[in-house]
């Protein structure tokens, strides 16, 4: 029986409440981030309760267009995306929402007009996987809105460091959100039958090390030599291959476990497939507060200065002993 005195330190802390004590720590704050944060939460349950219902609402399958990307969109690409539109979009102090599934950023309102924050987002990430019930997620990242740059796809484009908040929502055995606004990584977990995300993890820390490396090797021949060294290391090294291919449940995965997580630069998509924006900067910001390293080539990957919204890079984030490793072959 655990006595009366630890009930009450062992706080049952939703999402919601700790947002709000996050915020009672910064005087100055307006609680903008928090409405945002909150929103961020009401579009993560919705698209939760869509994903597990998706084969029974018949929305599985293609949409029947092409994304900006040049990928054919799902129906549950579009969905997600309408989703986190309508849970953002009223938000007072956002200037620009910017997707994975949108050519263009949505200006909203410009800095005088009160809009303080650019929202980046890719709505759901690994939707290739829904149909074989695989985890999937939704990756956001929110900046400080440039009150100079009139142009939307400018005022989007600043480097990883600019980044307030980061996180994920991912729609796996369980719906749970990792996030950081940049004092370390909490994570919460979605409680379906009172409808809220509990805080379970506070100052989530990545292991130092971990012999788990994820990368997709049917494209090993095309990576660059240093890659194609270091994984002749691994594999004689007693490491262990895991790769989900959905960025977000990889991603988890890495941050929980240890190890490392690699998408470099491949035939197909010489810059890597990931995009600086809205998957490999939030993760970096993730990684980083939870003790990991991040890098896009040779460059840490907050601090690639963006030229396009929907730009590619090549992503290695993990254990800083793992990456370190890695930079060493590459
Ligand atoms: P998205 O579904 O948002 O387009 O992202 C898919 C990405 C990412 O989730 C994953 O890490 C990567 O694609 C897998 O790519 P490969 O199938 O080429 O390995
Ligand atoms: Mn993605
Ligand atoms: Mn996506």
């Amino acid at each position: 029986m655990q006595h009366d005195d630890d009930l009450v330190h062992q706080n049952l802390m939703s999402l919601q409440t700790h947002v709000l004590a996050e915020e009672a720590k910064h005087p100055g704050a307006t609680g903008d981030l928090s409405w945002i944060i909150s929103a961020i939460s009401l579009a993560g349950k919705t698209i939760a309760n869509k994903v597990r219902r998706a084969r029974l609402d018949d929305v599985l399958g293609a949409h029947g267009t092409e994304n900006v990307q040049g990928e054919e969109q799902l129906k549950m690409d579009v969905i997600a995306n309408e989703i986190i539109m309508r849970c953002l979009g009223d938000r007072a102090s956002i200037a620009v929402l910017a997707s994975e599934e949108d050519e263009e950023p949505r200006i909203l309102r410009r800095s005088g007009d009160g809009g303080k924050y650019c929202v980046l987002f890719d709505p759901l990430d690994g939707s290739s996987n829904l149909d074989s019930c695989v985890g999937v997620g939704t990756i956001f990242s929110v900046t400080v809105n440039d009150p100079k740059e009139a142009d939307g796809e400018k005022t989007v484009c600043q480097p990883g460091t600019r980044q307030v908040a980061a996180g994920y929502i991912l729609y796996g055995s369980s719906t749970i959100i990792c996030l950081t606004t940049g004092d370390g990584v909490d994570m919460f977990v979605l409680d379906q039958a009172i409808g809220s995300f509990l805080r379970v993890r506070t100052k989530l820390r990545i292991p130092e090390s971990g012999t788990t490396y994820s990368i997709n090797e049917a494209n090993a021949e095309t990576f660059p030599e240093g890659y194609q060294r270091y994984l002749q290391f691994a594999h004689s090294s007693g490491y262990t291959s895991r790769y989900i291919g959905s960025m977000v449940s990889d991603v988890h995965r890495t941050l929980i476990r240890g190890g490392i997580f690699l998408y470099p630069p491949t035939a197909k998509n010489p810059d890597g497939k990931l995009r600086l924006l809205y998957e490999a900067n939030p993760m970096a910001m993730l990684l980083e507060q939870a003790g990991g390293v991040s890098y896009s080539g040779d460059v840490r990957t907050m601090d690639v200065q963006p030229e396009r919204l929907h730009q590619r890079v090549p992503v290695l984030l993990g254990s800083p002993a793992e990456v370190a490793k890695v930079r060493e072959f590459i």
